[in-house]
């Protein structure tokens, strides 16, 4: 099998180098934030409080979690339901942020990943894919931005989708869930020893892409 693993901060360009290596390589890409997202979101919508750890412990107990394509885009199905509309709110990033902390939902989740690690050839894009999730993946690449500069490719996403966003605002919650990320105690943020950490602060997404596909190509030839 193969499985490439995209790791790095909060808008640092993983989904979309992710997507187009996947692309690029004809294998499937599996955004693992949106797992956690999914996770928040049900939990939200039976009134858990996302950082209970006994409340979300239960609901883990009975959760089944799909991960299907439609039109070669991921859909997550939590008990039954596509959550998938629901995960890119605003308020969902801190909640994914804040549910990823709990030691259960990441033994959860991380057993999934590596069951369809297992199962087909992959592009993962996350946070601990290289350190935790899949120490043996092919190739690791970490991303990294400055803050500034990540805020300011979230504004400008936001604009495109006729969202208008306050700049301070989002580069405080870019550097508030930074520090979450890399601080909880289960498989933090953090650039695996053997990852190429790339600088993506003043480089174009498709020059970003394309060093990446180069790595990657290089590693796996
Ligand atoms: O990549 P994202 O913004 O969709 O991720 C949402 C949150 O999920 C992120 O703040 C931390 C958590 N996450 C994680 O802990 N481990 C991963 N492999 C992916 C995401």
């Amino acid at each position: 099998m193969i499985n490439i693993a995209i790791d790095g901060p909060a808008g640092a360009g993983k989904s979309t180098v992710a997507k187009a290596v996947a692309k690029e390589l004809g294998i499937i890409y599996l955004d693992t934030g949106a797992m956690y997202r999914a996770t928040a979101y049900t939990a939200i919508k039976n009134g858990i409080d996302v950082s209970d750890e006994v409340g979300v412990g239960e609901m883990l107990k009975t959760l089944t979690m799909d991960v299907v394509y439609e039109d070669g885009a991921q859909q997550i199905i939590v008990n039954g339901f596509n959550t998938t509309p629901y995960l890119r709110e605003h308020y969902m990033s801190k909640a994914a942020s804040d549910i990823s902390a709990l030691p259960c939902v990441r033994y959860k989740l991380v057993d999934i990943q590596r069951e369809l690690a297992k199962t087909y050839d992959l592009v993962l894009d996350g946070r601990d894919i290289g350190t935790f999730v899949l120490p043996d993946a092919n190739c690791k690449i970490f991303l990294v931005a400055s803050a500034e500069e990540r805020a300011k490719r979230r504004v400008e996403e936001n604009r495109l989708k006729g969202q208008e966003s306050d700049f301070d605002i989002v580069l405080k919650d870019i550097k508030q869930r930074d520090y979450n990320d890399s601080h909880r105690e289960v498989a933090p943020l953090k650039k695996a020893d053997d990852a190429v950490e790339l600088d993506t602060t003043t480089m174009t997404i498709p020059e970003v892409v394309e060093a990446v596909i180069s790595l990657v190509k290089e590693k796996i030839k």
